[in-house]
């Protein structure tokens, strides 16, 4: 065994737990903790994995008691009241945080949390809301990590004083058992890829989710959408009534597909920080509404002339500081596709499901799913892009020499349009093939931008020999292509395979761009922009 091979085994072991729940920081915690190093030694050894399971199992057992005690009375450490804590919310006072009945000072710790400088929302005051909020806190090792900050405790009547933190989820949806989640709270799930590419238009309850935060309870008879511009004193309002009746409805079948779609396959080079999605991150469905042109119009916007360079869509869900879910695209974007953009309150022929945008949410088509805001209740024109996190602090794709320690978010533009996305949807990975000679196998396609899919090529040998799947037939004109394509092909298996083969799909766009050929050359710290041969082991049955 040479050193870089144990090293990266031992990696492969951390990173397969990675998730997006784990903001915490399994690198650091890997190079630092003698676990680690005994962990490295093993593998250069080569003993077997039960001696690592055993040395997991105690690590874990040390966590579960920590998680347990986080917060509780500590013997021998100070006493301070409510008042003492809120005084130490800024730098030069030092910055300290409460938990249960613990006092933390985090001063040093804010320049390295994950989430940036929203942890100092929580300065001087509980973090308890913003850990209901954010549930992907609630970790072994985030607690652990939080206990070394440990200064104090606060008295248990202080405690009592504290605002009740009720759950802000409570309110969430329910969902449908089959849909796969990668976090509960905020919740966010992606369904089973046979099931996906069992029909064109994915059914509402199937449709995957991604929500950043509690799903909003809006009343329809009170709902309001705000159009406005920066500088400008006029403001409209209109009802949903008003959406529905003074303009013509028009609908576009169109995906959603999330940037971190396939990010699971990076996680296997490295580890990132985002939720672990598989390959159904994405999803196909006929959204109807009013068309965002006729809506501008109507409120004395004309698109092609207004001086504005950025429109700001935002949403109703925000987190406990008022902070809303907000995206922006360039106003030529807006140009482009000027009246395929929909301010759609249908999904599939009925009301949009709460989770996917109840009432309102835009449909921008050819675009990442991160811009396509649901809850969708103000529409700003402003020469600025919108100042949320996820327009500026994410969502945006950096080389694989890009890490925490150095990038910088405003060096490059938010991600728009996606790039050409192909995935074997059937036989799924592991499974045992019916035949020894052929295999069918099933997926979808689909390209950013509009950019219809021309070609979709199979191969049973990895790579080496490749046949053309069939396209499904589509509707939709090829540069307008805002749908998935449906594929399907049956393709001969090699000849030598040793009862196990590796099935390989790719797609080409209109603009014959292709997907790359393996994803370590895209890597990238947030793990988004996955897109490379989809690769599915299966096993051949011995003839
Ligand atoms: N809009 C709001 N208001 N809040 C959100 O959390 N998530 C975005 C986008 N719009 C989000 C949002 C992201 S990242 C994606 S991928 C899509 O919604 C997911 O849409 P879906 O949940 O309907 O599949």
């Amino acid at each position: 065994f040479n050193r870089s091979l144990s090293t990266e085994s031992a990696q492969k072991t951390l990173s397969s737990k990675n998730n997006d729940q784990q903001h915490s920081n399994n690198e650091r915690e890997f190079d630092s903790t003698g676990y680690a190093v005994t962990t490295k030694l093993c593998f250069a050894l080569g003993i077997t994995g039960s001696v690592i399971w055993l040395l997991n199992r105690k690590r874990n057992i040390v966590h579960a008691a920590q998680s347990e005690s986080a917060g509780s009375l500590k013997k021998g450490l100070p006493t301070y009241s409510l008042e003492e804590v809120a005084k130490h919310n800024k730098k030069e006072n030092r910055i300290w945080v409460t938990y249960k009945n613990g006092v933390y000072d985090i001063t040093d710790y804010v320049s390295n949390h994950p989430g940036g400088s929203r942890i100092l929302l929580a300065a001087g005051s509980s973090i308890e809301p913003y850990w209901e909020m954010y549930a992907a806190h609630k970790q072994e090792e985030i607690y652990e990590m939080l206990e070394e900050l440990r200064i104090g405790n606060i008295t248990e009547k202080s405690k009592d004083e504290q605002k009740d933190s009720s759950d802000p989820y409570a309110n969430d949806p329910k969902r449908h058992v089959a849909l796969k989640p990668s976090s509960s709270k905020p919740f966010n799930a992606e369904p089973p890829l046979s099931l996906l590419r069992h029909s064109y238009l994915t059914p509402n309850d199937l449709f995957f989710v991604r929500n950043h935060l509690p799903v909003p309870v809006i009343d329809p008879k009170k709902y309001q959408l705000t159009v406005t511009k920066v500088g400008s004193t006029k403001q409209v309002n209109l009802s949903l009534e008003d959406l529905k009746r003074k303009f013509n409805k028009k609908s576009v079948v169109s995906i959603v597909q999330c940037a971190g779609n396939r990010r699971s396959e990076m996680v296997t080079i490295k580890p990132v920080k985002g939720l672990n999605w598989g390959a159904a991150a994405i999803s196909n469905a006929s959204w109807a509404g009013a068309c965002l042109d006729d809506v501008l119009k109507r409120t004395g916007i004309d698109i092609e002339t207004v001086d504005a360079k950025h429109i700001i869509f935002d949403g109703a869900d925000a987190d406990p500081t008022g902070h809303n879910y907000g995206a922006s695209i360039p106003i030529e974007m807006a140009r482009l596709l000027k009246k395929d953009i929909i301010l759609a309150y249908e999904m599939n022929g009925k009301d949009i499901p709460p989770d996917h945008g109840y009432p309102v949410r835009v449909i921008i088509p050819g675009v990442v799913g991160a811009r396509q805001v649901k809850w969708l209740n103000k529409i700003t024109l402003s020469d600025k892009e919108s100042t949320c996190h996820w327009q500026q602090k994410d969502y945006k794709g950096f080389h694989s020499s890009i890490d925490w320690h150095n990038v910088d978010f405003t060096s490059v533009p938010p991600i728009y349009e996606l790039p050409v996305q192909s995935v074997i949807c059937e036989p799924e990975a592991g499974s045992v093939l019916e035949d020894d000679e052929e295999v069918t196998i099933k997926g979808y396609a689909w390209s950013g931008g509009g950019r219809g899919i021309v070609r979709v090529d199979l191969s049973a040998d990895g790579g080496k020999t490749w046949h053309s799947a069939e396209l499904s037939p589509t509707e939709q004109p090829l540069y307008k292509t805002y749908a998935w394509t449906f594929w399907e092909g049956t393709i001969p298996l090699p000849k030598d395979h040793k009862g196990e083969v590796e099935i390989v799909c790719k797609a080409a766009d209109t603009a014959y761009n292709v997907q790359p050929d393996n994803v370590e050359g895209i890597w990238n710290l947030r793990g988004v922009l996955s897109n490379a041969w989809h690769r599915v082991p299966v096993k051949v049955p011995k003839s």
